[in-house]
């Protein structure tokens, strides 16, 4: 078998026409994802809801409109980081995806991190989380920086739980502060060793 270099817009097209599992029979658009292809970080939610299933496009809906206040927030904003999911297709009704759809989604996430290779991965809610942090909960472990394969995964609850229990809101907002000192760390600790200086030669 022969593998092929891609890049990231021919593996969204993939994506875009992936038959793997049962959630492509009832999508209207599969999800890819979408931001800056050289992001220094990625942020990874659950699934795409309603709003995402008929734009194609990830945290477009209530969820989406917090992220960008986030985002904002640290003074980031959409094309300077790049956002997808778990799963790539709408599970019916927003029920969670199960285990077979995470699985036949999965090497699409993982193709797509190879392709970024992000300083920084950030989770938002328990499923991407569970990549990462398979037996942790949430709530204890949230805003909790860890390298993971050389890249700083840092756990978030996800921005739709502070639109349904508001305690949450000022949660995710302190988790997310935390975050420019943490890429610096990130940045500071994988930076390239600076080139030697070149030798002079002494003339006698
Ligand atoms: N929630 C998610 O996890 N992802 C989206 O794209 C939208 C809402």
């Amino acid at each position: 078998m022969t593998t092929e270099a891609i890049d990231l817009d021919t593996l969204s097209e993939q994506i875009a026409g992936c038959t793997k599992c049962g959630l492509a029979a009832s999508r209207t658009n599969a999800v890819p994802g979408s931001g800056n292809p050289d992001a220094e970080i990625v942020f990874i939610g659950e699934g795409p809801g309603f709003n995402e299933d008929k734009q194609g496009l990830p945290f477009v809906g209530a969820a989406g409109k917090f992220l960008d206040e986030l985002l904002a927030s640290i003074n980031l904003s959409r094309k300077d980081v790049y956002i997808c999911n778990v799963v790539k297709c709408r599970p019916p009704e927003n029920r969670d995806p199960q285990s077979d759809e995470i699985d036949a989604c999965t090497p699409w996430l993982t193709q797509q991190l190879g392709l970024i290779n992000p300083r920084m991965i950030v989770t938002l809610g328990r499923f991407s989380m569970s990549r990462y942090f398979p037996r942790a909960s949430i709530s204890r472990i949230h805003g909790q920086a860890q390298v993971i394969d050389g890249v700083l995964v840092v756990p978030m609850y996800h921005p739709a739980a502070a639109l349904h229990q508001g305690s949450l809101r000022k949660t995710i907002m302190e988790d997310f502060q935390r975050l420019p000192a943490l890429l610096e760390q990130a940045m500071a600790e994988n930076a390239e060793p600076p080139e030697p200086e070149p030798i002079q030669m002494q003339l006698l």
